[in-house]
């Protein structure tokens, strides 16, 4: 046995001399490793998000298979494992239900095995949050690979950008001005190449919340999924580990405050999506940092957007790698004095060693912070008595001119209620009242569904209308645009006040102010409240049930009341 052996978790299987230790080398020695390929070595889990059923990660054993070669390069021992993948497109009635469970799958496969390090493989939307989640709960050595945006769509001599580009044309064929065999060809034309959704949609802010939180290489936002310099990333991360390991770089050391308010200032600059409100405050709650609702709005919301890119600008992904990709921004923001510089990353520097040379190959993409793409343009924060514990709305993908407004009520009690009726040409709707929309939140859609950018009435889009406020309890796509209050919490199933809003009620939002206010007088509400009943719910077993009964509300993360916080990397009993 080695002598820095002893040093590792993985010592606690194959690092012993007696019956136990016999049965955890027995039985990786029969897949044919040799003895010294996993004596004493630091081992790193390889935690995969590959599944058929999760489309933007369909290239993740190719991206696997470079990790190991990397760990093994620097004399680790890989072992890869599956966890709960969670594809976007597919799981109904939504990823977000199942964030939570991937995570506690995470963190229980990282503590029950002998892991020293892992390396988190994702890339839709929730496998981010999921595996940081679970893995910072487990507080182990850990760095983060994304899985890369996909090429950018081509149709008809323009690019199209996954998400943005269906929310556009399908209201351009709701209106009647797009036919439908347009519509179905573009299906094939937005979506060409493995990878995630190539606009700043929830996948992209997410893998760039990973670099600015330091917890991925620099560059690993940005670069196209089918590109080279992908796998080099995952080889250089598979790499990297192995020493983390042996300098037992844990993710407590990476996920600060400061690399926390470094994710927040980046996520202005970009342009990026709301639901990394909910994710970073959940991350947040595993490592123990204290991260508020409000600190978005403190934090962020006063800086400039600096990058182009869809749903708040016009290019994608593809652009913004070669434009320079996040490291460019993020020399921006540093050299602006707004970046926590010596924030700590996996590769042992800190973030400004890290990107203060990063040069801007196309200030089409990214604007200098000086001149920048839109203005005070980070995740504003709303509260009033329609959001007691706040709501959030992001400007750079709404409507200035509706920032503030006040509008009609027309109430849609929940998703179906809303389907049913807004294409109903009777509907007595118009551009000027505010659409409001319940019982979307956590405990009631259920897991929050990305139902926020309703779509608009026919009739109002016949008019060329393209915006209008939009208030519930729901997430929206990070694809999504439009003047959309998000998140209001507390929500509607759990007897939040916009439960209590009618049809006819006027709504006021003030973003300037930071105002979301129902006017309604106290009194009526107190006897709407006496009326209100709760909806049913929808399943009552399993782990719907668990989430139903634990779920905390979007100003604290979403997460499981039970899940906050970590129990750390502790050698669980043998099991024989
Ligand atoms: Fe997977 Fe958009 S559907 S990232």
């Amino acid at each position: 046995m080695s002598q820095d052996q002893n040093k590792l978790r993985s010592a606690e299987w194959f690092g012993r001399t007696d019956r136990d230790g016999f049965i955890y080398r027995s039985w990786v020695k029969n897949r044919g490793v040799p003895h010294d390929q996993f004596d004493g070595r630091p081992v790193i889990g390889i935690c995969n998000t590959f599944s058929e059923l999760t489309p933007c990660n369909s290239h993740f054993r190719t991206l696997a298979e470079h990790v190991k070669q990397g760990v093994l390069d620097a004399g680790g021992f890989p072992l890869e494992f599956p966890v709960m993948s969670l594809g976007e497109t597919m799981l109904r009635p939504t990823a977000m239900l199942f964030r939570n469970l991937a995570s506690m799958d995470v963190e229980e496969s990282i503590r029950a095995n002998p892991i020293d390090g892992v390396v988190l493989l994702f890339g839709c939307d929730k496998t981010t949050p999921a595996l940081l989640m679970g893995a910072a709960s487990c507080d182990v050595p850990a760095i983060g690979v994304s899985g890369g945006p996909m090429l950018s769509g081509k149709w008809r001599g323009q690019d199209i950008g996954s998400g943005t580009g269906v929310w556009q044309m399908s209201e351009e064929v709701r209106a009647g001005r797009m036919p439908l065999e347009d519509f179905f060809e573009a299906e094939s034309c937005m979506h060409r190449s493995h990878g995630h959704c190539m606009t700043m949609g929830t996948a992209s802010t997410m893998a760039s919340m990973v670099e600015a939180l330091g917890m991925g290489l620099p560059g690993n936002a940005a670069i196209p999924a089918v590109d080279g310099r992908r796998n080099i990333i995952a080889r250089l991360a598979g790499r990297r580990i192995v020493d983390m390991v042996r300098e037992n770089l844990t993710m407590s050391r990476i996920l600060t405050r400061e690399a926390f308010e470094n994710a927040i200032m980046a996520l202005a600059a970009i342009g990026g999506s709301t639901n990394a409100v909910i994710h970073l405050l959940a991350i947040a709650g595993r490592i123990g940092v204290r991260l508020d609702l409000e600190d978005f709005d403190r934090v962020g919301s006063r800086l400039p957007c600096l990058v182009n890119l869809q749903p708040s600008g016009k290019y994608l992904m593809e652009d913004f790698y070669y434009a320079g990709g996040l490291p460019a921004a993020l020399c921006e923001l540093g050299e602006a004095g707004v970046l926590h510089k010596n924030a700590l990353t996996v590769n042992g520097r800190t973030i400004w060693e890290n990107n203060r040379d990063a040069p801007c190959h196309n200030r089409e993409v990214i604007f200098p912070y000086a001149r920048p793409f839109k203005p005070a343009a980070g995740i504003i924060v709303l509260k009033g008595n329609l959001a007691p514990d706040g709501a959030v709305v992001k400007p750079s993908a709404a409507t200035p001119s509706l920032l503030k407004h006040r509008g009609r009520a027309v109430v849609f009690e929940d998703i179906d209620d809303f389907h049913r009726r807004i294409d109903d040409e009777r509907l007595d709707v118009d551009e000027t009242c505010v659409m409001v929309l319940k019982n979307c939140g956590p405990k009631g859609y259920p897991g929050m569904a990305e139902a926020g950018n309703m779509p608009l009435p026919p009739k109002v889009l016949r008019k060329g209308v393209t915006d209008m406020v939009r208030i519930s309890d729901a997430r929206m796509s990070g694809t999504a645009y439009g003047t959309v209050v998000l998140h209001a919490s507390p929500e509607a199933a759990a007897g939040g006040p916009l439960a209590l809003v009618r049809n006819g009620d006027f709504i006021e939002l003030d973003a300037e102010e930071r105002r979301l206010h129902l006017e309604v007088a106290d009194a009526e509400l107190a006897r709407r409240r006496a009326d209100w009943k709760g909806p049913p719910q929808h399943l009552a077993r399993g782990y719907n049930k668990l989430y139903v009964d634990h779920v905390m509300q979007a100003n604290r993360g979403a997460d499981l009341d039970f899940l906050v916080g970590g129990s750390g990397s502790a050698v669980p009993r043998d099991n024989h």
